[in-house]
């Protein structure tokens, strides 16, 4: 099979059997609404992800992590699940997701599939059943339905959704009429928060997992991994921080960790989980991946730092540091779904502002600085898979995409812009599709011309067609990290050893610690000058090769290189 020879040709080695794949994959993230459309329709579906798993596997990844394509009424772009069992008809089948898990194997391409145990949609069956019945019912317990204050009129407590306005909704009676009681939901409105006291509850979410785990799915992507179990009684918040709410990390959540560890390991090879854990602490974090826990989670707080060599080097040692308490490995990365994209971030930080983190409103009248926060962007992500660990790609970062940030309100779709007047809710930025070919109309997202999210015009020249085969392309430099990481022992798993010093502006690690051979350093220089790096031979660099100086290299600002 065509497939199979390109495989063989990129000298990829299959990971298919190894059961700690998880512990130094590189994972790329598909939004399938935005990757390749084949139908026409303007939105992404499996069909297109199946043409264009190749391209994946010439990329280098190990796996890739798909958001979700469960039936959905797509009111929070299908985080809102009316069917874990079924694929959405925009994006095809159960057949299609089969025959995609199938040929992303025979690439030796892992599968992650996203799961939204926190809430599901207003339309799946159980919240239909609860709606059809009396507060108080059997199928209302599946849910939080609580009687209301003020003898019903208002929500039962303070607690505010995260995409603002209150947690709480009425039920109403057949007549529209509002009973005193109340419905939780976290997130938009058409999500209800289930009850995980409730058995069925349990149940459903464990035949899910073995349901595709049957299907031969290596791991979940959980959504919301510290939301699931809410503080008993519901007590008032006491305002402040809202990620302080008595709905994150209540202490039950673990125990529903170690039953899904359970079952992921009466497969074999075992199955792996990568929670998304937002907490306030490293000491919380690591609770969630303890040995009979999850097996990874997202590292926000490498996410979150700034262009900053202490703050990095204090985001690294710390989570090595936290990881290595449990003897799980870190994870490492700068975009996904929900964040501004990281040419951008960066872009802006180079600018004089911060972009805030979680998709809030893009500093007004800030022009980004596009050609630092490119370089940037590249520099951190060579960092970032020199790094010990598994690390995310998300979907045209390889290409270098910016933020889209002058989105028609009309045409964005962020439930979260709805509710809070456009003051929040701008993830729709980092979701435009995927540019594919240099002319076409929607650039090869789909063949009709249609896209979901108008398309910036210039996206032609941050094609993969463009860039394909251009060595000072960020698809290149991708595609040249990971060839290499995928070969040199020293990278991927492993511990790393300092050799710059702690108030250094460029900051330069051994891998692995131990001084032996073979060893990579990895470098990235975040300061105003140039920094000379002591080094034989730059295997990598993300910008203009370092210039020899004596006894080793001249790393330029913004970059990053690989030596030895
Ligand atoms: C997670 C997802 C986000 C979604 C939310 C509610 O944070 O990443 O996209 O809106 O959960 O499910």
């Amino acid at each position: 099979m065509a497939k199979r020879r390109i495989a063989r040709l990129d000298g990829r080695v299959s990971i298919t059997n190894d059961a700690t794949w998880w512990r130094s994959a590189v994972i790329y993230q598909i939004y399938p609404k935005s990757w390749a459309d084949a139908d026409g329709d303007g939105f992404g579906d499996l069909a297109g992800i199946r043409t264009r798993l190749g391209y994946l596997a010439r990329l280098g990844v190990d796996a890739i992590w798909l958001s979700p394509w469960y039936r959905s009424p797509q009111a929070d772009g299908g985080y809102d699940v009316a069917d874990f069992r079924d694929i959405d008809p925009i994006f095809g089948t159960l057949a299609d997701a089969e025959a995609l898990i199938d040929e992303a194997h025979d690439l030796g391409l892992k599968v992650i599939v996203d799961i939204v145990p926190n809430h599901t949609s207003d339309q799946h069956r159980f919240f239909q059943e609860a709606l059809a019945s009396e507060p108080g019912s059997p199928a209302w317990d599946r849910y939080h339905c609580v009687r209301g204050a003020d003898g019903g009129a208002s929500p039962p407590n303070d607690w505010t959704s995260a995409f603002g306005g209150p947690a709480w909704d009425p039920v109403l009676d057949a007549d529209g009429q509002p009973t005193g009681w109340w419905y939780l939901h976290v997130f938009d409105s058409a999500q209800p928060d289930l009850n995980w006291d409730n058995p069925e509850v349990r149940e459903e979410f464990l035949d899910t997992l073995r349901f595709w785990f049957d299907r031969g799915v290596d791991g979940f992507r959980i959504d919301v991994a510290t939301g699931l179990v809410k503080a008993e009684g519901y007590p008032h918040s006491g305002g402040g921080e809202e990620d302080r709410y008595p709905y994150w990390d209540q202490p039950g959540v673990h125990e529903i960790w170690r039953e899904w560890r359970r079952v992921a390991n009466e497969h074999q090879p075992p199955r792996a989980f990568v929670g998304e854990v937002w907490v306030g602490s490293q000491e919380a974090f690591v609770a969630y991946l303890r040995p009979d826990e999850l097996h990874t989670a997202f590292n926000f707080d490498h996410l979150k730092c700034p262009w900053d060599a202490s703050a990095l080097r204090g985001v690294v040692e710390r989570s090595l540091h936290a990881a290595g308490q449990v003897s799980a490995p870190s994870t490492w990365v700068l975009e996904n779904h929900d964040v501004p994209r990281v040419r951008t971030r960066y872009g802006m930080e180079a600018a004089g502002a911060r972009m805030p983190h979680a998709n809030t409103a893009p500093p007004p009248d800030v022009v980004p600085d596009d050609a630092r926060g490119l370089a940037r962007a590249r520099a951190g992500l060579l960092f970032m898979l020199g790094l010990p660990g598994s690390a995310y790609v998300y979907q045209g970062q390889e290409l270098g995409l910016p933020e889209v940030l002058d989105l028609p309100a009309e045409v964005r779709q962020d439930p979260a812009f709805r509710r809070t007047g456009g003051a929040e809710g701008y993830r729709d930025g980092c979701r435009v599709p995927m540019p594919w070919t240099r002319q076409d109309h929607s650039f090869g997202f789909s063949p009709t011309g249609a896209s979901w999210l108008p398309m910036p015009a210039d996206w032609g020249e941050l094609s993969v067609e463009a860039q394909l085969g251009d060595p000072g392309s960020m698809l290149e430099l991708t595609r040249d990290a990971l060839r290499i990481r995928r070969r040199e022992p020293a990278l991927g798993d492993g511990d790393l050893g300092w050799i710059s010093e702690p108030d250094d502006p460029c900051l330069v690690l051994r891998r692995p610690a131990e001084e032996t051979d073979p060893h990579v350093l990895v470098a990235v220089n975040m300061g105003e000058a140039p920094a000379l790096v002591e080094a034989t031979e730059v295997v990598l660099s993300s910008g203009r090769d370092p210039a020899p100086g004596r006894g080793g290299f001249w790393l330029p600002p913004d970059t990053a290189a690989w030596l030895r």
